[in-house]
């Protein structure tokens, strides 16, 4: 159905934003990076969740089996304090890592900060969804998903999942094969 909006999910990993310690800035910014990067219709389904074992996993599975996300963005609990768990949960709920992710995402970013390399973002497949975890920082997340987002279209459609089209000012999306 090509007008039917692509689900993408957003998940703020957070124990202080899920309390309401402080507000949750990292969603609101993927959101408004996807308004400006998406061309095709897509639906936003944000979650602001604590930085819990189970509820990550059953925030993912939900949003993988249930509501039918074709991308899910983390941001994070990618780092190496103890309730760091984000990457960890992901691998667990994927059938396969996407290593490329992790590694691209931490290049670019140490351009930015010699701390890039504290962060285990990564990303997998869960059925017919693509997980990608960023960083926390607010400013982490147009750094890495400028880096990465030129190929999630066509990792999508290699999934068999809604065709994606990105407003080429922003971002150029790379299909090898047309
Ligand atoms: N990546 C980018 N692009 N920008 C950043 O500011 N912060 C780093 C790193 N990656 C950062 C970044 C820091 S300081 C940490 S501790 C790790 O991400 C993990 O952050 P998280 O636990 O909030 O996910």
């Amino acid at each position: 159905m090509p007008n039917t909006p692509a689900k993408i999910g957003i998940v703020t990993v957070s124990d202080r934003a899920s309390r309401g310690d402080y507000e949750d800035r990292g969603g609101p910014a993927i959101r408004q990076y996807l308004d400006e990067v998406m061309a095709s219709p897509w639906e936003a389904v944000a979650k602001v969740i604590p930085d819990d074992r189970d509820t990550i996993a059953q925030t993912l599975i939900g949003l993988a089996d249930d509501v039918g996300c074709c991308l899910i963005i983390t941001t994070g609990g990618t780092g190496p304090a103890k309730r760091d768990l984000t990457p960890d949960v992901t691998i667990q709920v994927c059938d396969k890592e996407m290593p490329g992710f992790g590694e691209l995402m931490r290049k670019v970013s140490l351009e930015k900060v010699p701390t890039a390399i504290l962060s285990r973002q990564t990303a997998g497949l869960r059925g017919n969804s693509l997980i990608v975890n960023l960083p926390g920082q607010p400013k982490a997340i147009a750094e890495c998903l400028d880096a990465v987002f030129p190929a999630i279209p066509y990792c999508i459609d290699l999934m068999e999942g809604p065709y994606l089209e990105t407003n080429p000012d922003r971002i150029v999306a790379f299909r090898p094969k047309k």
